[in-house]
């Protein structure tokens, strides 16, 4: 049992999820979902069948078909306006398909639930651009994502605090930041601030972590850091990363890793980086010849 584990045992149980969702669509859920508590027992984190987006009558979403396992680090790759961003917008709850099934392990269906619900499911995202709190030093953005998580907020405040503590190093560590603790996070370079956003949504324990082009406007250095980063996330949690930069994908994805091919709304390939580089469809729409 870990020691973010020992902590949740002492709170009063919580309602049947139904009942936590039928708050007129309002944020019912009181914490995070634990990765243990979302059903992946046909090995599937994330599902997306048939999943339709329209806009004015253009389909940015068309028939996507697609599933992610438990623990994996899939990339997906595109050309612009593949619908990539489109999809993590549906998966988050800020935009409605026109149809389709979405779900999150074998019982949540997330066109069900509002935005803050979802995110309460254990679904965190990364936006292109970092959003830090500036004005704060660093580990102190850590410790406010924290507090955003019910289960600490409610929780014995002295073990609250030791407990704490040693989850914000942990976790400076493992973004490499452990150095940079005191500074304000507005005097971070870009690399070090996605590395603290990324951090942040560490702090509530994700199920699922969604990062849209998380390497757009690093440096060849930074970006392999970040790889190095995700990699090390393997298998404490489940990734989706939408990226261009095919360096960085291979880091990723390494030999065997699943890559998939998005284009015009839908799945153009799927396979091992080097098995969809050598698709004629892929090559055709989006690498080039
Ligand atoms: N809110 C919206 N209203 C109208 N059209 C939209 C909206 N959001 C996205 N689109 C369109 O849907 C298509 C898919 O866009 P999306 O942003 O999902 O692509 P993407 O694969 O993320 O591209 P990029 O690699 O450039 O980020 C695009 O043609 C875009 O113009
Ligand atoms: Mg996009």
């Amino acid at each position: 049992m870990t020691a973010h584990n020992a902590l949740i045992v002492d709170l009063p149980p919580l309602p049947p999820l139904e009942e936590q969702l039928n708050l007129n669509g309002v944020a019912g859920l009181g914490h995070v979902l634990a990765p243990g508590e979302i059903d992946v027992s046909h090995g599937a984190i994330l599902y997306l069948e048939d999943v339709t987006v329209s806009f004015d009558g253009f389909r940015a979403l068309n028939a996507l078909t697609l599933s992610i396992d438990v623990g994996e680090l899939r990339c997906v790759i595109g050309p612009n306006g593949a619908g990539k961003t489109t999809m993590m917008d549906v998966i988050t709850g800020k935009t409605r398909p026109d149809a389709g099934r979405v779900f999150l392990g074998q019982t949540l269906d997330l066109t069900r639930m509002s935005e803050p619900v979802i995110a309460r499911t254990g679904i965190g995202r990364k936006f292109q651009k970092p959003t830090v709190f500036e004005n704060h030093p660093v580990w102190e953005n850590l410790e406010l994502a924290m507090k955003t998580d019910k289960r600490w907020f409610a929780s014995l405040r002295a073990r609250l605090d030791a407990q704490a503590q040693a989850r914000i190093e942990e976790t400076l560590e493992l973004i490499r930041l452990q150095h940079e603790a005191t500074r304000l996070a507005g005097e971070l370079s870009h690399g070090q601030k996605q590395r603290l956003e990324i951090g942040m949504l560490l702090m509530q324990q994700p199920a699922l972590l969604l990062l849209d082009e998380p390497a757009a406007g690093m440096t060849d250095h930074e970006t392999m850091e970040l790889a190095d980063l995700l990699n090390k996330l393997r298998g404490s949690c489940s990734m989706m990363v939408v990226e261009h930069d095919m360096e960085f994908v291979a880091a990723l994805a390494g030999a065997f890793g699943k890559v998939t091919v998005m284009a015009e709304g839908r799945v153009l390939a799927e396979g091992s980086l080097d098995e969809v580089k050598r698709d004629d469809a892929v090559i055709e729409s989006y690498l080039g010849r």
